[in-house]
């Protein structure tokens, strides 16, 4: 575990944003509203503010299911495999192949240090690891569950796993997170990461079996409505009564601004199963 506070360790890692520019390991982000544009002489003009680019990627946000980037190279060296370190964990990263959101940093050192040594935990939509591998490093947990249906992101995670040496904790698994948990992973879980947007109550139900007998944690994220986190918290608790669990909110957050009318929340649920099976 770190020594320092949350707090403290948040302001030191803290990333760089700049008027809509994000710099990842040498690479500018250029949040734009077409890709497609001609960009080149706005390319040009953040390469010449921020000296140490060594490329400018143009990127509208991301796309479906599988969270695509949707973005194109648009100055300097094609980036590939970046290394982006946060919190003492290294990303390989390609922002123009699979989605890495930068907002999240706060979000994945605090759900790492709320997780303990003796859990097992099932992370349903591992994405390139951005919770599994620091929850791995910095609370080297019994077993990380890490489900990831896109193969692009799967073997991103692959590799994160490897080069952030945690392949005896963290258990890559590819496919579809319903149909992985229902051959094996049910009723193995101390705690659930539902890192997902969109549509994230359809796998309440995966995540919630996932859960031990006795219980566990669910981490549920969702995009929402600006000031409708009560909201959110009250379907969560209706949904699981439905499913037959018990639950109840321990704690609930906005992680960032998603939109001028929209935030991306996070709610940390306490559930048992009413009738143990
Ligand atoms: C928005 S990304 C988030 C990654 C990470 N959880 C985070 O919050 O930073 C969602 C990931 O879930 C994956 N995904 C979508 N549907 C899935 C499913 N049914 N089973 C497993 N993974 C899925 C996508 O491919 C994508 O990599």
């Amino acid at each position: 575990m770190p020594a320092l506070p949350i707090s403290r360790l948040h302001r030191l890692y803290n990333v760089v944003s700049l008027l809509g520019v994000k710099l990842l390991s040498g690479v500018a982000l250029m949040r734009v509203d077409d890709v497609e544009a001609d960009l080149s002489k706005l390319a040009s003009e953040v390469a010449r503010k921020y000296r140490r680019v060594r490329s400018v990627i143009a990127y509208s946000g991301v796309k479906g299911p599988y969270r695509l980037p949707a973005s194109r190279h648009v100055w300097g060296e094609p980036p590939q495999d970046l290394i982006h370190r946060e919190y003492g964990v290294e990303f390989m990263v390609d922002p123009l192949r699979v989605m890495f959101c930068l907002g999240n940093s706060f979000e994945r050192l605090r759900t790492a240090m709320l997780t303990r040594d003796w859990e097992t935990v099932v992370d349903l939509f591992a994405g390139v690891g951005q919770f599994s591998v620091p929850i791995a490093v910095h609370a080297r947990p019994k077993k990380v569950y890490a489900i990831e249906i896109n193969e692009e992101a799967y073997s991103y995670l692959v590799r994160n796993v490897n080069i952030n040496r945690v392949s005896d904790v963290v258990q890559p698994l590819l496919g579809d997170c319903r149909g992985v948990v229902e051959r094996g992973l049910r009723r193995v879980a101390d705690r659930v990461i539902m890192g997902y947007f969109f549509g994230t109550i359809d796998y309440l139900p995966a995540g919630l079996s996932c859960l031990r007998r006795e219980g566990g944690v669910i981490h549920f994220h969702e995009v929402i409505r600006k000031g409708s986190l009560n909201e959110l918290e009250s379907e969560l608790i209706r949904e699981c009564g439905s499913l037959g669990y018990r639950s109840e909110v321990i704690n609930s957050r906005i992680v960032k601004s998603y939109s001028s009318s929209r935030e991306h929340a996070v709610v940390d649920l306490l559930a048992l199963p009413e009738v143990p099976d």
